[in-house]
């Protein structure tokens, strides 16, 4: 049953790419399903001279695939309302703080108001502390503040923005995005867990041998390169999905199921980690950077991109949770551009006897397969879990076989988009799914190591081949203790 939430939201970045891409699509699905109705409207900013009609016909275009009638497109596009507005001319804020008034009163908005940051991030701050001295705020109902990634680039610019943020909003009013947390099967790590005593009875030391998080895309870094070369893979996707993933997978069970409680937990599995010295880092971590294949340039010839760049489109790590339950347990991860394919998938490899005694009794060599837990984030969504069984017919001996759970295709159509989700437990809200300043602070801190080391050193790049699953050293991280990536390319 939908609550319809009351709030205005103002929007900076309203003409580009992420807001027509993903947040006009995730408003809308929120209207259609009376998430958000009468007492609901948006001020869209950016410096660009559009008046109310050519935004809402900007919104209207990049929602009208999804629309039931071309009636409830404007209907939903009558919400929008547009402001020329210039981020660093603090006169411009005190137009934006009379509209938001205006608005406030005719749509009944109860003085909840939503800031939301869809800028560079070099503005993050100076809008954050405009809406705080041109007072934007609202003294009834909330303000909160919605924030896009990247958070920082290292734990000191981060911390900065932090202090910079912290002086207009308290943490409570702050909502970082990372998209991940609102995508369906990220959000199914805790039901799986801690819904079924079964399984969180072994999510331990004792059971499990090893975990895996594999974010791979298969596209190279097109028109993104320009950002692209001053981030990498680390900053990209380790610093923030990745490291988000990896605190849910190794949590202990909150006392209550509510934000506060969870994100305690997040930020106490995160500590545990362990922050690698220089030659950890050179042992734990392999960066990789794509070579030329066929059509693909290689990346140092991507436009945007110098000669001479040493920034890594491939990381693959080991990581190590010092604490009781996870003491031993490896968590492998790795993610990269132009790899052998999209997906996104967690698999959870448990430890096999200690003696393969049918293997002895036939005195063939082992063939038991680790049991394999995978939760399959996407393109499908769903669980798998990879069992030992006796081979059919005669003798005794064994093979493998894979229970499997994909979301149907009716269930899929029910999922929520990850911004739709997002800005509705904003306006809730509700900071589960959002990335509290600890634990971004205990991620920036391991990765900083990481690019400390990688910074000291030129690269050997490029080091794989496209459509592979990146380097060999990739693959080594594992082999060297007698594992292997429950994922293979040729699977
Ligand atoms: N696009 C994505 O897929 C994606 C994915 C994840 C995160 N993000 C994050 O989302 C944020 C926005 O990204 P984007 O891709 O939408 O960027 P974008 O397409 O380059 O849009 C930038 C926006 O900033 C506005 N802007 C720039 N300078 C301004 C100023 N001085 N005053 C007021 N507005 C100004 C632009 O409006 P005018 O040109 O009209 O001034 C435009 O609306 C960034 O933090 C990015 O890291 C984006």
């Amino acid at each position: 049953m939908a609550t319809e939430q009351t709030a205005l939201i103002t929007l900076f970045g309203a003409t580009g790419d992420l807001a027509s891409r993903k947040l006009y699509p995730a408003l809308f699905n929120l209207y259609k399903k009376g998430e958000i109705k009468e007492h609901f409207a948006l001020i869209g900013t950016g410096r660009r001279e559009w008046d109310d009609d050519k935004f809402r016909s900007v919104v209207s275009d990049s929602v009208k695939g999804a629309a039931d009638s071309d009636q409830q497109v404007s209907d939903f596009a009558s919400h929008f309302y547009y402001k020329s507005h210039d981020v660093t001319n603090p006169e411009h804020y005190k137009v934006l703080k009379g509209v938001a008034d205006q608005l406030d009163a005719k749509y009944d908005l109860k003085g909840n108001r939503i800031f939301y940051i869809s800028l560079a991030p070099r503005f993050f701050s100076l809008v954050a502390n405009n809406l705080k001295q041109q007072n934007v705020f609202s003294d009834n109902g909330f303000n909160r503040l919605i924030i896009e990634k990247p958070f920082g680039h290292d734990f000191e610019s981060a911390q900065e923005l932090n202090d910079s943020l912290s002086s207009a909003f308290d943490e409570d009013q702050v909502f970082r995005i990372d998209h991940y947390l609102g995508k369906e099967m990220v959000q199914n790590i805790a039901a799986l867990r801690f819904g079924n005593p079964m399984i969180e009875s072994v999510w331990n030391n004792k059971f499990i041998d090893n975990v895996q998080v594999t974010l791979a895309e298969n596209m190279g870094v097109g028109e993104r390169a320009g950002y692209y070369d001053t981030s990498g893979a680390l900053r990209d996707m380790v610093q923030n999905h990745i490291m988000q993933i990896l605190s849910l997978l190794a949590m202990d069970e909150p006392n209550k199921y509510k934000d506060v409680e969870i994100r305690a937990q997040k930020v106490k599995a995160l500590q545990s980690l362990h922050i690698y010295d220089e030659d950890e880092v050179a042992k734990n971590f392999v960066r990789g950077q794509y070579g030329a294949n066929g059509d693909q340039k290689d990346y140092r010839h991507e436009d945007n991109v110098p000669e001479d760049s040493n920034t890594e489109t491939f990381v693959a790590g080991k990581l190590e949770f010092q604490n009781n339950r996870w003491a031993g347990v490896p968590f492998y991860v790795r993610t990269g551009k132009l790899l052998a394919d999209k997906f996104a998938r967690i698999d959870v490899v448990f430890k096999k006897p200690a003696l393969d005694d049918f293997a002895r009794a036939n005195g063939t060599a082992p063939q038991l397969l680790p049991s394999v837990l995978t939760i399959k984030i996407e393109p499908d969504s769903g669980f798998e879990m990879q069992l030992n069984k006796k081979h059919v017919g005669q003798g005794y001996t064994t093979d493998s076989f894979k229970f499997t759970h994909d979301l149907t295709d009716s269930e899929m159509k029910e999922v929520p988009l990850p911004y739709e989700r997002l800005i509705n437990d904003a306006m809730k809200g509700d900071h589960t799914n959002f990335a509290s300043w600890a634990e971004v602070a205990q991620a920036w801190k391991f990765v900083d190591q990481i690019e400390k080391f990688w910074n000291s050193k030129k690269a050997d790049f490029p080091n794989y081949t496209p459509g592979t699953m990146g380097p060999k050293a990739a693959e080594e991280l594992l082999t060297r203790s007698g594992r292997n990536w429950a994922f293979r390319a040729e699977d």
